[in-house]
């Protein structure tokens, strides 16, 4: 596999997102790990502190502080974005920011899922399906996947065809 890979790695806060960032923290092949939060926004960069002020998504915020107990070799590794995949506009904006920094993204994982809340608990039979709560599930488990390839995509393609562009025009 080439070096030098660029993940964007949603839902990096807890459970399986995080143990991915700090799995691919110890990766030579991965350059860049654009990770995103929703409720908890980390308080440093490497890979996630836990915030006893759990603070409500400033959908404005790239976090990229850093704290003087980081590994200093990854400390610049991740790139913190705040992203709420229940939302096209925060899941946009977020893959705007990220085109900021990088002209293309090579993997991007979706660690974002839901299995019960508050009231519903998974399903174990077809008597206990609550059509809200599928909708619920689908707009969490389902749509934003497609959503983020969507605005991947098309960012991508725009920015190849800038670098087509500015190829041609040096000739
Ligand atoms: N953990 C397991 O062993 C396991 C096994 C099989 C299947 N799964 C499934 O895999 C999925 C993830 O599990 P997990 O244990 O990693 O979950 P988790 O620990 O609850 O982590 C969920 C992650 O998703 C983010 N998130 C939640 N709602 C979001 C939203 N609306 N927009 C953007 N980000 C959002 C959270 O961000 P914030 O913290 O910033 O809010 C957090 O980073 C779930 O569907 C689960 O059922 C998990």
């Amino acid at each position: 596999m080439k070096p030098n890979k660029k993940v964007l790695l949603i839902g990096g806060t807890s459970g399986i997102g995080k143990a991915l960032i700090e799995r691919m923290l110890e990766d030579n092949k991965v350059e860049q790990i654009f990770a995103t939060y929703h409720r908890r926004q980390p308080i440093t960069n490497h890979p996630y502190t836990e915030d006893p002020d759990v603070k409500e998504p400033d959908t404005k915020a790239t976090d990229t502080r850093a704290t003087d107990t980081e590994n200093t070799d990854t400390k610049d590794k991740v790139v913190w974005l705040a992203m709420d995949v229940t939302s096209e506009p925060s899941i946009k904006q977020a893959i705007e920011q990220i085109s900021e920094h990088v002209d293309h993204i090579d993997w991007a994982i979706n660690a974002v899922g839901l299995l019960h809340n508050g009231s519903h608990q998974p399903e174990k039979a077809v008597k206990q399906l609550d059509p809200e709560f599928f909708i619920d599930n689908m707009k969490v488990n389902a749509l934003p996947s497609l959503l983020i390839a969507k605005h991947l995509c098309t960012r991508q393609k725009k920015q190849k065809s800038l670098l087509k562009q500015r190829h041609n025009s040096n000739f």
